[in-house]
């Protein structure tokens, strides 16, 4: 059997209640989890649940469903799941099945997935606003679609029955962006596992060496840990840093290059997501070093802005600030610093850093929550249990037209990218074990575990 949930039932409840303390008693909440998905032929891709059925129930097997609906005068919870079939198991895997899924995991009720339409459907047709996430289950959308299109004189004449689709992600996405206790723990796990791979994969850079030789290393240290990476490992030598989702991982890396490897794992759903760049040979150039101390200040600065109170682009103004004044005096940038900055933070610098410095960072690696309402100003304010990434960077490819660069700074890509949880006592890195300094790095690449 599956081990259990991963929080305790006060955990999982709490966070039930605050969502159902938001829809009408008259409503009915169906949060499907992930479809499998087809890699190739009748092989599939890993399994990964929704995070939303995570985060309200812990349950991890495909073909599930959560459901909340009020009776009695109280909301009553259910997981439709998987029946036990001995078979199946013998090919695929242990299943929970209804009996320990409603004994163990944080629901009133438990009842057969290949149930759920012919019990849902009466239930459906009393309730005024259905709240679905629609597109994961395709038996479900096409019950609630029948149940909305069909001409029931009895509805039309008693105003009893759904009459709209409302999607409960964002009341969700809104939850999940502040952290409890028991989920900083977590994040601290999947960020401790993450560091340990980096400074394993620092440690493991004994000279010649190739992206997939380092991605070995890193993974490694995940898999011993009963982690998984949280998103594809970017390993990308030399040149291959400039390109921002780099994932091919296949090159060898030529002495004298730059490393940049973006990897995070994933601990009991919980994502961490670390970008450290070294010298293959231990030993930053001149102009290597320019590049990655000017990132590193840059980072300095934005993380002191992860503070409460603050809005949701300061970290990224810092970094821009930084990284303007520095390529302006490397001489990189001929322009003002203003040109450098630009009037919506899009100035020149753009050329070089072009990706924001922040995301959230939680259930998904990039995770959910309305951070820029509207897409315009400066964002919302960072509160205490937020944690987001800190991650700016300079890249400088060969293989594009960067006229301004001398021949100096060309095939050079750097990034730092750390964890950050906002809390009332200033910023907490979860990931600050990982060596970033160019003194730390020389002296740990290429020690050997
Ligand atoms: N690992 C993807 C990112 O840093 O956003
Ligand atoms: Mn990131
Ligand atoms: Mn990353």
């Amino acid at each position: 059997m599956d081990s259990g949930p991963v929080f305790g039932d006060d955990e999982y409840t709490r966070r039930q209640s605050v969502l159902l303390s938001q829809l009408s008693t008259d409503s009915i909440l169906l949060i499907p989890t992930n479809p499998m998905k087809i890699r190739s032929n009748d092989v599939y891709y890993p399994y990964r649940p929704s995070s939303d059925i995570l985060y309200l129930s812990g349950w991890e097997e495909p073909c599930s469903l959560f459901c909340a609906l009020y009776d009695d005068d109280r909301w009553v919870t259910s997981l439709f799941v998987r029946e036990r079939d001995e078979l199946a198991e013998r090919w695929e895997g242990k299943r929970v099945g209804t009996i320990n899924a409603q004994a163990h995991w944080p629901v009133d009720k438990a009842f057969p997935w290949s149930t759920r339409i012919e019990q849902l459907e009466q239930e459906i047709k009393q309730r005024k606003t259905i709240f679905l996430q629609q597109g994961l289950d395709d038996e479900l959308d096409a019950c609630v679609a029948r149940i909305l299109g069909y001409k029931d004189r009895k509805r039309s004449v008693t105003g009893i029955g759904p009459d709209s689709i409302s999607d409960p992600s964002n009341l969700l996405a809104e939850m999940r962006m502040r952290k409890s206790d028991p989920e900083v723990e977590i994040m601290k796990k999947a960020a401790n596992v993450a560091v340990q791979a980096h400074i394993r994969a620092m440690k493991q850079t004994l000279g010649d060496t190739s992206e997939q030789m380092i991605q070995a290393e890193i993974e490694h240290e995940f898999t011993r840990n009963l982690a998984e990476p949280s998103y594809g490992s970017i390993v990308a030598g030399g040149d291959n840093a400039t390109i921002l989702h780099y994932h091919k991982n296949d090159e060898e890396i030529t002495e004298g290059s730059l490393v940049l490897i973006d990897a995070g794992c994933e601990v009991d759903g919980y994502a961490s997501d670390i970008t450290r760049t070294w010298p293959v040979n231990g030993k930053f150039s001149k102009a290597q070093r320019e590049i990655y101390e000017l990132v590193l200040a840059a980072q300095t600065q934005a993380i002191l802005e992860c503070k409460v109170g603050n809005h949701w682009l300061d970290p990224h103004k810092a970094a821009m600030s930084t990284i303007s004044m520095g390529l302006i005096e490397l001489g990189i940038l001929n322009c003002t610093y203003e040109e450098a900055m630009g009037k919506n933070l899009d100035g020149m610098s753009r050329k070089y850093f072009m990706h924001g410095t922040s995301h959230s960072l939680g259930l998904d690696v990039h995770d959910v929550g309305v951070t820029r309402p509207d897409g315009v100003g400066d964002g919302r304010i960072l509160e205490s249990g937020m944690i987001l990434t800190v991650e700016p960077g300079l890249y400088f490819p060969s293989w594009v037209d960067v006229k301004e660069v001398n021949d100096t700074y060309t095939g050079i890509g750097v990034r730092i990218e750390d964890d950050v949880l906002i809390t009332d006592a200033g910023p907490v890195v979860l990931t600050d074990k990982a060596p970033k300094s160019v003194e730390d790095l020389e002296r740990i690449i290429g020690t050997g575990v």
